[in-house]
């Protein structure tokens, strides 16, 4: 066979290429020219007959043809493979539904209670649960015989840490990382060593609240502040009023009590016939507790409030038992949504 045989056979073999047909046809040429008897194997088998002279030539060129041919044959059929067969859709079946989660009371109510504050320029801040005896304890002036620092109380978890059992830490470490002024609500978890019942859990949440100034801030700036949040939470018509109270981080302290949203104050079964729920412990933060952390008691003014977050999604979705928020039963919890 001759350069000029081999030519021949190519062009040939183009031309044949072009003018197959779709799939069947190209597999033809396929197995004509490249199978295992096809023309170009059969041809190599014969390099050894070709002229010395020109057999590298020769040789070159019949690789370069068969890869050329090996390429356009396999694009040619790839474009040519039958789609895929879509399955025929029926338009009447019902669609598939998304199953949409729902959040949960307690993260509602955190949600809800954090954007209010937000509004009258609180951030939201955020502490560790486990705390040093220093920050759930001492530096908010509790003192080291007082009951709520037993093992009975709270969960150690050494001599100097401990589960936080309030939110209140979180009053401490923003205030010894930042000066005033400060104004912040700190939702987060907290856990005592109590026994569980229908108003008790071992584990349960709070938001804390703090506002410190260099200006003076008074008691009247607290009630004013908690009956805005009153209001935008409960409704224009709600009563709020303080009682005094004793708590060791503020001096004076009170409890803060909402008037009953069932009865509107007239007394029912929610509010034990009394007309007012307790929502909160407050009061302006003790002088002792700003020595703590390194303010001057002479130069700043500020109040704290502290609430009970299952507290709060109990009384609003009357919930009678605080074990429902945490069995998981997602029929129970979808309902508040
Ligand atoms: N930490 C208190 C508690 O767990 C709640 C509380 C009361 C927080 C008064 C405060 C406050 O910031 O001023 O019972």
């Amino acid at each position: 066979m001759t350069l000029v045989e081999l030519e021949a056979l190519q062009e040939q073999s183009l031309a044949e290429l072009r003018a197959a047909p779709e799939a069947a046809g190209l597999e033809q040429v396929r197995v004509r020219y490249l199978g295992r008897n096809g023309l170009i194997p059969a041809m190599m088998k014969q390099l050894k007959d070709v002229p010395a002279a020109e057999r590298p030539e020769f040789g070159r060129r019949a690789n370069a043809w068969r890869t050329d041919l090996e390429a356009e044959l396999t694009a040619r059929q790839a474009a040519a493979a039958p789609r895929e067969a879509v399955a025929p859709f029926d338009v009447t079946l019902p669609g598939r539904w998304h199953t949409l989660g729902t959040m949960h009371p307690v993260s509602r109510v955190i949600e809800e209670v954090c954007r209010v504050f937000a509004r009258l320029g609180f951030t939201v801040a955020d502490g560790p649960d486990i705390e040093t005896r220093f920050n759930n304890f001492t530096a908010l002036n509790t003192p080291a015989h007082h009951p709520s620092l037993d093992d009975t109380d709270t969960f150690w978890l050494g001599a100097d840490q401990l589960l936080r059992t309030q939110t209140s830490p979180v009053q401490i470490r923003m205030m010894t990382s930042h000066p005033p002024p400060l104004r912040i609500v700190t939702p987060g978890r907290c856990y005592r060593r109590d026994t569980t019942d229908a108003t008790h859990s071992a584990n349960f949440h709070q938001i804390e609240g703090l506002y410190v100034d260099t200006k003076p801030v008074s008691l009247a700036d607290l009630k004013a502040t908690l009956a805005c949040f009153a209001r935008e939470t409960m409704g224009p018509s709600v009563g709020v009023r303080f009682r005094p109270h004793f708590f060791p981080f503020t001096e004076p302290s009170v409890e803060v009590d909402f008037s009953c949203h069932v009865c509107g104050g007239t007394g029912c079964r929610v509010c034990k016939m009394s007309g007012w729920i307790e929502i909160a412990g407050a009061g302006m933060v003790d002088p002792r507790v700003y020595k703590h952390v390194g303010y001057d008691p002479e130069k700043v003014y500020g109040y704290a409030f502290g609430m009970g977050v299952e507290r709060i999604a109990m009384i609003k979705y009357g919930i009678t038992d605080i074990r429902h928020l945490y069995e998981n039963d997602v029929r129970y919890l979808g309902q508040f949504a």
